[in-house]
């Protein structure tokens, strides 16, 4: 494989440029120099390269300063990981130091020492992301395939390396089934069992890192894919047993969104509020305190499982439309848009996409500034009466600007 061309065909022509200013710097230098991981397996495969991972034999600090002096341009961030981005221009490079690392204790940060970059491809979670391409060696560019990479592409097989890999960071059993679905492929056998003997080495993670591990997820293009298989092989149990009957909303919402040609709306914090829809409200702050989640999910879960029990007692026979606007208005999207994909009956999915696609858009015509000139007295008048516009707009008692003028003078009329 001409790795050089396969380069060039993936990525923009200033970016480049900068990777071949640094492999002639790595050669000058004997820095030996790689590209490894998602990129060379992306490269291969003929996806869409997103970052490149840059490894350096040796200290990836002190090799990015001369990087950033010889192309001016700055490091801007270093980590105690022995990592460091160089900005030039408006592209960023990160480089790597080659390390192994020792897990002390399942689930927790590893201890990193500098090593060779075998020793480093060594560490990695699947034999698809072990493989790097040399940079420091003139025109030639050979591919470092140590662990059967190439080999697991083209069968198809996601791989780990030994039969520690789960235990020693269990957020791979996620990456595992991450991995399957986007690329179509399939775990290897005893991969799949090392993934299902360890799930419960999942309890080692904390919960910002399951939960970064778990979005990502969420993230992907096929999620519900994903999330089906984590079901399947008992990983959503594992993360949570609240999460345990989860997978039937999923799907009736993934239906229902195709159906409809909705399946825009099942971005990942609305397939976050499906995955809380049959909880109560204990099972959604267990959810919560387990993925250490941030006020924003915390709010999707609260507020789905809240909505859909006011839902079961709202009908749109009874209510006006001011009143169900009333009912609603506090929800937070995600949850209204779950409620709507995973609603059993048609009366509440259509009650649901009246008020998103209609009712949440209406605004009355005069502002504040309008009612102070129409004769309203500052203060808290103004406010209260924007609301009795907005209810009689809902409700279709008035549709324009001079109804609603028309109206603010009754209230006045009717004040004095
Ligand atoms: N890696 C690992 N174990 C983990 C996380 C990452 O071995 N728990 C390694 C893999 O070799 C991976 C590399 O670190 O290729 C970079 O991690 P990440 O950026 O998460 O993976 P990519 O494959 O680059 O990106 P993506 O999953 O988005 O394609």
């Amino acid at each position: 494989m001409d790795f050089w061309r396969l380069l060039t065909n993936n990525l923009a022509p200033d970016k480049l440029a900068l990777i071949e200013e640094a492999s002639n710097i790595a050669s000058e230098e004997g820095t030996p120099l790689y590209i490894v991981g998602g990129a060379v397996r992306d490269l291969i495969i003929g996806r869409p390269v997103e970052d490149l991972d840059l490894v350096v034999e040796g200290d990836a600090e002190t090799f990015a300063y001369l990087v950033a002096k010889r192309l001016s341009g700055h490091v801007v961030s270093k980590s105690q990981f022995s990592t460091a981005k160089v900005r030039v221009g408006d592209i960023l490079l990160d480089f790597i130091t080659a390390r192994n690392e020792h897990y002390h204790k399942p689930g927790a940060l590893p201890q990193i020492a500098h090593r060779t970059i075998i020793e480093d491809l060594s560490r990695r979670d699947f034999s698809i992301n072990t493989m790097a391409v040399a940079l420091h060696l003139g025109k030639e560019h050979p591919l470092i395939d140590q662990f059967g990479g190439m080999k697991d592409i083209q069968d198809g097989l996601i791989r780990s390396l030994h039969d520690k890999s789960f235990t020693d960071d269990a957020t791979r059993i996620l990456r595992a089934i991450r991995y399957e679905q986007r690329l179509g492929f399939s775990l290897e056998s005893n991969t799949q069992n090392f993934l299902t003997r360890d799930l419960r080495m999942i309890d080692t993670i904390s919960g910002e890192r399951l939960r970064k591990e778990f979005h990502r997820c969420l993230s992907e293009e096929n999620s519900i894919m994903i999330l089906s298989r984590a079901s399947e092989l008992g990983i959503l149990t594992a993360i949570n047993p609240v999460l345990r009957n989860t997978l039937p909303t999923l799907l009736l919402a993934y239906t229902a969104a195709s159906k409809k040609k909705l399946n825009s709306e099942l971005s990942d914090h609305v397939q976050l509020a499906l995955l809380a829809y049959e909880m109560t409200p204990e099972e959604g702050e267990s959810f919560i305190l387990r993925m250490r989640m941030p006020s924003r999910w915390m709010s999707i879960v609260r507020d789905t499982i809240s909505l859909k029990s006011l839902l079961s007692t709202l009908s749109l026979a009874t209510l006006s439309k001011a009143e169900l606007f009333q009912h609603l208005a506090s929800y937070n999207d995600q949850a209204l848009r779950a409620c709507m994909l995973a609603a059993k009956d048609e009366d509440t999915m259509q009650l649901l996409l009246l008020f998103l696609r209609d009712l949440r858009n209406i605004k009355p015509a005069l502002n504040g500034k309008d009612l102070i000139a129409l004769g309203i007295p500052k203060g808290t008048a103004v406010g209260e009466t924007l609301k009795s516009l907005l209810t009689a707009r809902l409700d279709g008692k008035v549709t324009s600007k001079s109804d609603e003028a028309e109206l603010v003078r009754k209230f006045l009329l009717s004040s004095d």
